[in-house]
């Protein structure tokens, strides 16, 4: 039996912050109190740390086939490079093909994934529509322990789905006690635009920002908002970027609607000035969907973060290299989409969030953790510090800085968005199952250490939906005296 004790640190979680030693047995949390013996156990020095539940993040894509090429991160450099800052769970989008079977898609999942440094877990992506689609649903959740289904609004011609067939998956959804996922982008207005702008000459990456508008997600996200009310199911929007998206998430809520926005670390801290640098290289590394925006909508979302409108900060985690980016010289469409993130979210958010007194410790774990370890139905195993939960576990010292750089990073790629920003709160270990993985700097990351997360059906919330909708359904009025046809 392995047993390690995290000594002297101040625990935090989403709602308390206390003095507690942490004991760790077989990568469980055994122990939480004060001045608990060594016993013979490794011990690790927690003195002006905070003891917080590792993150989650629940939006990546590690070598995702897209826009003709792969991402650069796979699940060993990527669950590394998250690990490094903090993230010890991450959710990627299984993708299958149009026409594919879904258990065939999540077979090549699999297979990927054995490389994983961390635990994780898969969204699968309804890519198609038919009745295969429908049955093997059932199976995805039933079996493969998969209940979030992602739905792409945009991205015409490749993933994209229409209405009629994101209505028939939400009704699935509703029915199997599986959340449904959606990138809101009216894909449509998007290729339109696309097309003006590159006729009109506009073809640098500043073509992609003028071609997203914040209205083109704010309409999908309002659009997917109503589909889900109509099939009684609760809704999760992905990488929500702008006020007119938050806005709709908002209205929802304050109506009693069960939706969650998740704004990204890079749209929180990143605007869309990047677009205009004139380096073609250093905006188009920063071309991603939705793009980056301007600083009101900034403040919109970090408002969000406070007032528990918005719930999680993800990354989207989608690394191409400079290179794979410049297949877009020219025409700013075959720009591969996607930034990196996953080594600097925490050490991002608790810099321009804690460090600036926007966020409360409580509320950064909260964002980073727990409020996603509910949503997706892994609560208490994963976003906790509780006895019996898995050690899955960031100490993180509040004082020590860097200054975030492509050199040493983890990511396989060949910068960093955030290069040059100076941050302050930085991991000094991080444990996955108990394992010490990132230990005062050293990284121990121990390849195909990762597992898979089973994560079951939902009960409570589309219960209570489906109770909702069975109460309103349509219903005959049954009549006792019906006059003659006037015909
Ligand atoms: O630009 C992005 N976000 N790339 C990754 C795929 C997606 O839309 O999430
Ligand atoms: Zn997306
Ligand atoms: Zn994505
Ligand atoms: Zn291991």
């Amino acid at each position: 039996m392995t047993t390690t004790l995290i000594r002297n640190g101040t625990v935090v979680t989403a709602d308390l912050t206390y003095k507690a030693d942490v004991r760790i047995e077989n990568g469980k949390i055994a122990e939480i109190g004060q001045n608990l013996s060594a016993d013979g156990a490794t011990e690790l020095d927690a003195s002006g740390c905070y003891v917080m539940p590792g993150g989650i993040d629940p939006h990546v894509h590690l070598e995702m086939p897209f826009m003709g090429t792969y991402s650069s991160d796979d699940f060993e450099s990527g669950t590394r490079a998250g690990l490094a800052g903090g993230t010890t769970m991450v959710v990627d989008f299984c993708l299958p093909d149009p026409g594919q079977s879904l258990l065939d898609a999540l077979k090549r999942w699999d297979n990927k994934s054995t490389r994983a440094n961390c635990d994780y877990s898969f969204h699968m992506a309804i890519t198609w529509w038919d009745k295969q689609v429908w049955d093997e649903m059932e199976t995805v959740v039933k079996d493969h322990g998969i209940n979030t289904f992602k739905h792409f609004m945009a991205y015409k011609g490749a993933l994209m789905v229409n209405d009629d067939e994101m209505f028939a998956s939400f009704t699935r959804c509703a029915s199997l006690g599986a959340l449904p996922l959606v990138h809101a982008e009216n894909g449509d207005v998007v290729a339109t635009l696309q097309q003006k702008l590159l006729a009109e000459g506009n073809d640098g990456p500043e073509g992609h920002a003028y071609s997203r508008p914040p209205e083109v997600e704010g309409e999908a996200t309002n659009r997917a908002i109503m589909i889900a009310d109509m099939a009684g199911v609760p809704l999760y929007v992905v990488h929500t970027s702008c006020e007119q998206s938050h806005e709709a998430i908002r209205r929802a809520r304050q109506k009693g609607m069960r939706v969650y926005g998740e704004p990204l670390i890079q749209h929180l801290t990143l605007d869309e000035g990047e677009y205009f640098n004139e380096d073609w290289d250093h905006s188009a590394r920063r071309v991603m969907s939705p793009p980056f925006r301007n600083k009101m909508h900034q403040d919109s979302l970090w408002a969000g973060l406070q007032s528990g409108s918005l719930s999680v900060v993800a990354t989207d985690h989608c690394a191409f290299t400079t290179e794979q980016k410049r297949t877009g010289v020219g025409d700013f469409t075959k720009i591969p989409n996607g930034t990196g993130g996953l080594e600097d979210r925490l050490p991002m958010l608790w810099t321009y969030g804690v460090g600036t007194g926007r966020l409360t410790p409580n509320e950064f774990v909260a964002v980073t953790s727990t409020n996603i370890a509910k949503i997706l139905n892994i609560y208490p195993r994963k976003g906790a510090i509780l006895v019996g939960a898995d050690a899955d576990i960031v100490v993180f010292d509040p004082e020590k800085e860097k200054t975030i750089s492509a050199d040493g990073q983890q990511s396989s790629i060949d910068y960093n968005v955030f290069e040059g920003k100076k941050v302050k709160g930085l991991p000094r270990y991080v444990l996955t199952r108990g394992k010490v993985v990132i230990d005062d700097g050293a990284v121990k990351t121990e390849e195909g250490h990762g597992q898979f997360v089973k994560r079951e059906p939902y009960q409570a919330v589309n219960k209570a939906l489906s109770t909702w909708k069975d109460l309103v359904a349509p219903r005959k009025v049954e009549r006792s005296g019906i006059p003659a046809s006037g015909v």
